[in-house]
């Protein structure tokens, strides 16, 4: 079982080119803001206060590096669907973000976080439906599933497999999370293992 002995935080960076030498596989956390990026990131490597949450959606507003075991980065991105951001904030994010997506080429795989309790949204599928389009390798994390009850977590997995189905959108995995009880850290630690040897 793949073990975050060692986790640091390297840096922050406003723009990709300015993001540490791309020599080591990475995983990045993407998802509306507040959907728990930062926490969950904070369960894997079993560390608090490593990357900075919030009660107040919008809180990372960078692309942050933590480098786990000196041989792997995770990577935590600011939200998206920030509904109160000024309109510059939500271009700057786009082309940032997008920036990076296109053109990191250590990313390994993109986790997308999604809030288990709400139906599909429009701007998780417009969002999910371009990086198929652009083959940018990708999972989802149906987080906070704490909030609801066991035979509800069954429901809406079902919905979003069967949403994205639809759309004829195929992620490497789906898994169900939650960062207030440890649901699926096994599961999820699991398959980042499983890219890693990928990757070697
Ligand atoms: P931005 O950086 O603003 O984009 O947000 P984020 O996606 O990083 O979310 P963050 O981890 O800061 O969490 C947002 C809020 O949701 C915080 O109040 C967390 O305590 C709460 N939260 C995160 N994960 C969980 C979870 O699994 N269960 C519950 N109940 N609350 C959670
Ligand atoms: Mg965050």
């Amino acid at each position: 079982m793949y073990n975050f002995q060692e986790a640091i935080f390297v840096t922050s960076s406003g723009n990709y080119k300015k993001c540490p030498p791309a020599d080591k596989p990475e995983i990045a956390f993407i998802g509306r803001s507040n959907v728990g990026k930062s926490s969950l990131i904070n369960m894997l490597v079993a560390r608090k206060g490593l990357a900075k949450t919030s009660g107040k959606p919008g809180k990372t507003q960078l692309i942050n590096h933590f480098l786990i075991n000196k041989s792997l980065y995770l990577v935590d991105l600011p939200g998206y669907g920030w509904a109160q951001a000024s309109k510059t904030l939500r271009i700057g994010w786009n082309a940032t973000v997008n920036q990076y997506l296109l053109h990191r080429e250590n990313l390994a795989c993109l986790f997308v976080l999604i809030d288990i309790r709400l139906p599909p949204q429009k701007i998780d599928l417009l969002f999910i439906n371009w990086l198929s389009t652009q083959d940018i390798p990708f999972a989802i994390l149906l987080t906070k599933a704490d909030k609801i009850s066991k035979q509800q977590i069954t429901i809406q997995l079902k919905n979003f497999k069967q949403t994205l189905a639809l759309y004829a959108i195929s992620p490497r995995e789906y898994f169900v999370t939650s960062s207030n009880n440890q649901l699926g850290k096994l599961e999820v630690l699991e398959f980042i293992e499983q890219i890693l040897s990928a990757n070697n």
